[in-house]
């Protein structure tokens, strides 16, 4: 049995850097050791949360339960065909590491998803994406453990019902799973995808082709100047989704708007760029107690020292009332909320 912790502090393991404590604490590192948890009763009586890379979540000043920290090491080439190279990740390796390697093989697919921070068990759960590609993109299968039972099964593709920032391990059903490996499947004849403006730009600016390396650099860069790094600023990355709503309701803001960032799904829905909207709203750059709307990006909400939940929490609610009172539109929070 591994090593049960008391009180033990999550602040330095939350990106956002929220003041936060576990009741209770274990890493795992082995399955044997998670499957000596699900096996004692004591601890099965206690409410059970997952922690990857920290990256996603708002958590409250004491977490009552047990927190369980993912720290399953390893990766390795699976399987090779003609068509493609089957790679897979443990759970708790860095996300952007085992992106860095892939590339360095020479195995291309993920290089648009440089530097999202994060882990490997992590990243199907909410389906991470950046500049037009997401993990179901590439995504092969995975290998997840049943926090009550300890039955051990593979996901494929289409078990995970995967969706823009969601998949079946948001859901409740899917919540009891913990993710151990995932699989990732990288076409030989992949092809670079730098059709997302800012890619092409940086590309083009720095005169560089579009090779694997140069495009996870040119990701890199955009994504240093952009978005505000954890290790300096406290954040979860984007903390709103970019709303979905009707074409019609999207075409009569844009008569309203002609500035309005949207995308086209379909012929029935839009994708609007939340950012847009909070920047119009007057809330980029924009601070509410610790806690503020990050001024090169106002999608990031970033902690400026000593945040704690429930300032996550007003500043959500004020930001989200001004995007409904002045376009109409309900933006939904995206990091997961414990407790
Ligand atoms: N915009 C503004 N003002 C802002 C921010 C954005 O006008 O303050 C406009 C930009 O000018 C641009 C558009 O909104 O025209 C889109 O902005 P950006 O390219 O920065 O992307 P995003 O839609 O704001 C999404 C993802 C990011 C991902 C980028 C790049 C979501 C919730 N966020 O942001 O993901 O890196 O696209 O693909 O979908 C994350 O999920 O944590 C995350 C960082």
């Amino acid at each position: 049995m591994p090593q049960i912790q008391t009180h033990h502090p999550l602040t330095q393991l939350n990106t956002f850097g929220l003041q936060a404590h576990a009741e209770h604490f274990v890493a795992i590192t082995t399955i044997d050791q998670l499957q000596a948890c699900i096996a004692d009763a004591q601890l099965r009586a206690l409410p059970w949360y997952i922690l990857g890379g920290g990256s996603n979540l708002v958590l409250p000043e004491l977490v009552h339960g047990l927190v369980l920290k993912m720290d399953l090491r390893g990766k390795t080439l699976q399987a090779e065909d003609d068509a493609a190279w089957y790679v897979a990740a443990q759970a708790g390796e860095n996300w952007h590491e085992f992106v860095q390697w892939t590339l360095a093989q020479g195995w291309g697919g993920l290089e648009n998803l440089s530097l999202i921070p994060g882990t490997v068990g992590a990243s199907p759960v909410q389906n991470i994406g950046a500049y037009g590609v997401e993990i179901k993109d590439y995504f092969h299968q995975l290998t997840a453990i049943h926090l009550h039972s300890g039955e051990i099964r593979q996901f494929d593709h289409a078990d995970c019902h995967f969706a823009y920032r969601d998949s079946i391990f948001k859901q409740a059903g899917g919540k009891d799973w913990c993710i151990l490996e995932v699989a990732f499947r990288l076409p030989k004849a992949h092809q670079t995808k730098t059709s997302y403006g800012d890619i092409e730009n940086e590309l083009a600016t720095l005169g560089l082709a579009a090779t694997l390396q140069n495009v996870a650099q040119a990701v890199i860069n955009v994504r240093q100047r952009k978005l505000p790094d954890p290790a300096q600023i406290g954040n979860a990355g984007s903390y709103f989704k970019n709303p979905i709503i009707t074409l019609e309701q999207a075409q009569a803001l844009k008569v309203q708007y002609p500035d309005l960032v949207m995308y086209t799904i379909d012929a029935q829905r839009s994708k609007l760029a939340a950012g847009w909207l909070i920047e119009q709203a007057g809330w980029k750059g924009r601070q509410l107690g610790p806690v503020g709307m990050f001024f090169k990006q106002a999608l990031v909400m970033v902690n400026h020292g000593g945040a704690r939940q429930r300032d996550v929490k007003l500043l959500e609610q004020k930001v989200q009332q001004a995007v409904l009172e002045q376009f109409g539109v309900a933006i939904e929070s995206e990091p997961i909320y414990w407790n």
